[in-house]
C-alpha cells in the first residue's frame, strides 16, 4: 500500500509518510496564526502546562517513596523529607505546585472573564476548562489526604461529610465515599488511586481537548475581535502571528519570570506561613482529636465561605444543606456562563460600565470570601460573607440583564495596540 506524501525528508520524512506529524505541527504551532495582540493575561496557559508537567513528573518521583497506608503514610512523607536525596525540593515543588496550579488557573479564568474568551464560539473551550478545574479541585482534595496529618483527616472529614446534608441518599454516599464509617486507610487508598492515576489521565485528557477546541476556532485576544475576518490574499488573517516562533519565544519570558517567583516560594516560603501546607499538617491524623480551627486549603476557601454563609433552614431543609446546594451552584454557575453574557461585544476594552463594576465587584466579593473562608466564623463575619454571596450570585444572575442594558463602545476593525 502507498504511504503518505510528504516534503519532509530522513528520519523525519520516513515517520511523516506514516503519521503526519508535519501536518500536525503546521496546524497547531508554525501554521497556527495567533492574534498579535496578546498580552501578560495570555501567559496563563501556557504557564498552567507547566505547571501540569511539573506536577506529573514530582509526583511520579513522590509516589516511588510514599506508602499508601494509614500506618506508614506519615512517616514516609517525613523520610522524602528526611532522608531521600532531594526529597524535601520535590515535595516542595509537588506542594508549592498544586498552589501554583491554582494561582495560574485563577488568573487564566480572569483573563476568559475579561475578555469574553467564553463567547461563542468559544463556548467548548470554556466547558472544558470548566471540567478541568472541577478534575483540579477533585485531585488536589484528593492529594491532600495523603500526607496523613491532622488536617488531611479533618479536612477530608469535614468535605466527605457535606455529601451527607443530600437527603435521603447523602448518609450512604458519603460511606460510599469513605469506604468505610469514617476515614480510614480503605479511604487513603483509594484516594492514593484516584490521585496519582485516574484524575491525571482525566486531566491530561481534558487539556488535550481543550486545546484541541481552541485550535479548531482559533484564540480570542484583548480586543475580542474575530481575526479571521480579516485575511489577505493567502488566506492568513491580518492581524495573526505564526504560534512557532513568535509566541513559542515570548512564553519563555512568562515561564522565566514564573520560575523566578516559584523558586523563591519554593526555597525560602514553601509552607507559605501556613496557607500552602497548614501547620496542623506537621502532626500525624488523629481521629480521636479534632484541631481546633479546620480550614481547606486557599484555593478551596471561597466556596468554603459560602457554604458557611448559609446559616438558616429553608424550606424545611436544614442549613447544612442549602450550604452545600449553594456553593455547588456557585461553581454550578460558571458553567453556564456562555449563555449568561447577552453582550454584542467580547472584551471589557468595548462593555459598558455595568458589566465593568459587576466584574470588580465579583473580584473583590470572591477574593473577600476567600480571606473569610480561612478565619473562624464570627457574627460579623457571617454577615460579610452573606453580602459576598449575595454579590457573587448577583453577577451571574443579572448578567443577562445588564449586559444587554449598558452602552458598549464601538469595536474597531483590526486589533489595536
Ligand atoms: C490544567 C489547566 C489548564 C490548562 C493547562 C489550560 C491551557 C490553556 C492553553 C495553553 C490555552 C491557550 C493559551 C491562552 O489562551 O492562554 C488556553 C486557553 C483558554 N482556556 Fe485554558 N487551560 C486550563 C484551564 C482552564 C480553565 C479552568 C478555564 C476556565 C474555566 C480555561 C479557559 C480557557 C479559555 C476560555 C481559553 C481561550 C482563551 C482565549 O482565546 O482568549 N482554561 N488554555
Amino acid at each position: 500500500m502507498a504511504t503518505r506524501e510528504t516534503t519532509a525528508t530522513g528520519v523525519l520524512g520516513w515517520i511523516d509518510q506514516r503519521l503526519p506529524v508535519v501536518d500536525a505541527w503546521n496546524k497547531h504551532l508554525g501554521q497556527y496564526y495567533a492574534p498579535k495582540n496578546f498580552n501578560f493575561w495570555y501567559f496563563f496557559g501556557s504557564l498552567a502546562l507547566l505547571v501540569l508537567v511539573n506536577q506529573i513528573l514530582t509526583g511520579i518521583w513522590l509516589t516511588m517513596s510514599y506508602e499508601p497506608s494509614a500506618e506508614g503514610a506519615f512517616a514516609s512523607v517525613e523520610y522524602i523529607m528526611r532522608d531521600v536525596e532531594f526529597g524535601w525540593v520535590i515535595r516542595y515543588m509537588h506542594s508549592t505546585g498544586a498552589s501554583a496550579f491554582f494561582v495560574v488557573v485563577y488568573l487564566h479564568m480572569l483573563r476568559g472573564l475579561m475578555y469574553g474568551s467564553y463567547q461563542k464560539p468559544r463556548e467548548l473551550i470554556w466547558l472544558f476548562g470548566m471540567a478541568i478545574y472541577l478534575a483540579l479541585m477533585a485531585e488536589a482534595f484528593m492529594g491532600y489526604l495523603l500526607p496523613w496529618g491532622q488536617m488531611s483527616y479533618w479536612g477530608a472529614q469535614v468535605i466527605v461529610s457535606l455529601f451527607g446534608a443530600i437527603p435521603v441518599v447523602g448518609a450512604d454516599l458519603a460511606q460510599w465515599i469513605r469506604g468505610d464509617y469514617l476515614i480510614s486507610g480503605i479511604t487513603l487508598n483509594r484516594f492514593f488511586a484516584l490521585h496519582v492515576i485516574a484524575l491525571p489521565l482525566v486531566i491530561a485528557g481534558l487539556v488535550f481537548l481543550h486545546i484541541l477546541a481552541l485550535h479548531e476556532v482559533g484564540s480570542n485576544n484583548p480586543d475580542g475581535i474575530d481575526i479571521k475576518l480579516n485575511k489577505d490574499e493567502n488566506g492568513v488573517p491580518k492581524d495573526g502571528i505564526p504560534f512557532h516562533p513568535y509566541y513559542t519565544v515570548k512564553d519563555i519570558v512568562g515561564v522565566a519570570v514564573f520560575l523566578f517567583v516559584f523558586c523563591l516560594i519554593l526555597f525560602f516560603f514553601p509552607e507559605m506561613g501556613g496557607y500552602f501546607l497548614e501547620y496542623a499538617n506537621f502532626e500525624p491524623a488523629n481521629p480521636l482529636k479534632t484541631p481546633e480551627h479546620i480550614a481547606p486549603v486557599w484555593y478551596f476557601t471561597p466556596f468554603y465561605a459560602i457554604l458557611r454563609a448559609i446559616t438558616f433552614p429553608m424550606f424545611g431543609l436544614d442549613a447544612k444543606f442549602w450550604g452545600v446546594v449553594f456553593m455547588g451552584a456557585a461553581i454550578a454557575m460558571l458553567f453556564v456562563l456562555p449563555w449568561l453574557d447577552r453582550s454584542p461585544v467580547r472584551s471589557m476594552r468595548y462593555k459598558g460600565w455595568y458589566s465593568r463594576i459587576a466584574l470588580i465587584l465579583f473580584c473583590i466579593a470572591f477574593v473577600v470570601l476567600g480571606v473569610l473562608g480561612v478565619l473562624p466564623s464570627t457574627p460579623g463575619r457571617t454577615a460579610l460573607a452573606q453580602a459576598c454571596t449575595a454579590i457573587y450570585f448577583a453577577y451571574f444572575i443579572l448578567m443577562p440583564w445588564y449586559t444587554r442594558m449598558e452602552k458598549c463602545k464601538p469595536v474597531p476593525e483590526r486589533v489595536t495596540g
